[in-house]
Parts: C-alpha cells; sequence; structure tokens
C-alpha cells in the first residue's frame, strides 16, 4: 500500500502573498534538510515535489485511481449541462450489507448522510462530524472507516458493512454477545462504531493480542469509559469465533 503524507501550511484568507512566500520557503528548506530526507528515506518514503498545479492535478488524478472520481463526476455534469441534457443527479454503486445498492445524490455528501437518510441505516451514529470520535464507523473493505468523514463517491464499487449487517438481535454476532456478557456498555451511544472497528480489526487479524485490540479501538471515544470491558469483550469473541 503506498500512503502519501501532504506537508504544507494553511493561512488565513488575506494572508499577504510575501508571509505566504516566507512560509513555503521555510518548508521547502525544511524538506530538503539532508537528516529530514535520510530519515524518511530509511522509512521507505519517496520524496515528492510539485509545483502548484501539479500539486492541484495530483489530488484529482489519485480520486479517479480510487474510483468513479469526483473530476469525473463533474466532467459528466459538464457535458450534460452543455448539451442541456436534463440534469439528473449521478448514480454511485457499492454493496451495502451484501446488497447491491444505487445511490442517486450529490457524490460529495457523507456516507453518513446518505446511510441514516435515504438508506435509513440508523447504526451508524452522528457523533462529532469530523472523524474524531468513531461512533459513525462502518467497514470499507477490510477497515473501518469514519462514515462522517467519507464522501460518497470514494465508495463507487466498494462493499460496506453498517452494524445493520453485523448480527441481529435474533442472531448476534460473536462481538455483540461478547459485549452483553462483558457488560461492556453503557450508553451504548459509541458502541456501533465500536463494534464495527473489532469486528474490522477480527476480520483482518483473528487472533488479535489485547494490544492489538487497543490499538485498533484507539480513535473510537467512549465517554462512559467502558474501554476496559469492551477490551475484553473483543478478545473472548475473538477466542470464541476461534473454538467454533
Ligand atoms: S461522527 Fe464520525 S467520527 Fe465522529
Ligand atoms: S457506552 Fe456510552 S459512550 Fe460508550
Amino acid at each position: 500500500m503506498r500512503r502519501t503524507i501532504w506537508l504544507g501550511l494553511m493561512a488565513p484568507a488575506g494572508t499577504p502573498k510575501p508571509v505566504i512566500d516566507k512560509l513555503n520557503a521555510a518548508v521547502n528548506a525544511a524538506v530538503k534538510r539532508p537528516d529530514i530526507v535520510k530519515l524518511w528515506t530509511e522509512q521507505g518514503a519517496v520524496p515528492m515535489s510539485m509545483t502548484p498545479e501539479e500539486f492541484d492535478k495530483y489530488p484529482a488524478r489519485r480520486y479517479c485511481e480510487m474510483g468513479r472520481g469526483r473530476q469525473e463526476i463533474r466532467r459528466q455534469a459538464a457535458i450534460r449541462s452543455r448539451n442541456k441534457v436534463p440534469f439528473s443527479m449521478p448514480s454511485v454503486r457499492f454493496r451495502l450489507n451484501g446488497v447491491e445498492t444505487d445511490v442517486d445524490a450529490d457524490p460529495d455528501r457523507s456516507l453518513l448522510d446518505i446511510l441514516r437518510g435515504p438508506l435509513g441505516m440508523t447504526g451508524p451514529h452522528f457523533g462529532c462530524g469530523a472523524n474524531e470520535c468513531g461512533a459513525c464507523n462502518v467497514i470499507v473493505g477490510d477497515h473501518a472507516v469514519a462514515a462522517c468523514d467519507t464522501p460518497l463517491w470514494s465508495v463507487a464499487d466498494k462493499d460496506i458493512t453498517t452494524i445493520e449487517g453485523l448480527g441481529s438481535a435474533e442472531k448476534p454476532h460473536p462481538l455483540q454477545r461478547a459485549f452483553i456478557a462483558e457488560q461492556a456498555l453503557q450508553c451504548g451511544y459509541c458502541v456501533s462504531g465500536i463494534l464495527m472497528s473489532a469486528a474490522a480489526l477480527l476480520k483482518r487479524n483473528p487472533d488479535p493480542t489485547g494490544e492489538d485490540v487497543k490499538a485498533a479501538l484507539d480513535r473510537n471515544l467512549c465517554r462512559c469509559g467502558s474501554h476496559n470491558r469492551m477490551v475484553r469483550a473483543v478478545l473472548r469473541a475473538a477466542a470464541e469465533m476461534a473454538a467454533r
């Protein structure tokens, strides 16, 4: 997997150009420092340097590589409007809890908005709305992601699992049984997101250590302080699943 780290500065609107130039020069000088380049190279990083124009194009290219890019959607919208084709929202298709699903909506809307709105999935909860609390977590592929911070366009052709697809009252998932057995919740608001993080972990690593569980749940907040019980519950579920 290739990850990209952007280094840059955000200046408030109206910042005078000489100040921006000075800040950019400082960043550029820092990233060329031999000790920093050596450190990154040791970690396998490949430094890239871009002009502002190239930088503008790079994320667009990556979006397109990731699926139905927003640039492509905008291009199609522009063609439609030029040709006076009546505008309709582009359709984004994905599998939701194993069911092929088409959504006609603004591709920039958040996945959480779409799940809780038109698709009626109330399991993913709205907490912070800023990828900080994990209450909205769903599984995309093998990983838990914050649906509040995931644009609809980015999940085209992906597999999405929400808590509704994990288990039911009649047929609970081992994680759900373990959470009840360990009494690993109080108000429960965070729990659907935590269960999705835990389920993604067990999908990738069926035999996790306590440290693995803590790392997987690290970005999920629980204001009721049920963390220790939750870690015990995830380990319990893993043991139950392994014993089957
Ligand atoms: S609501 Fe999505 S991370 Fe908090
Ligand atoms: S159980 Fe209440 S926020 Fe986690």
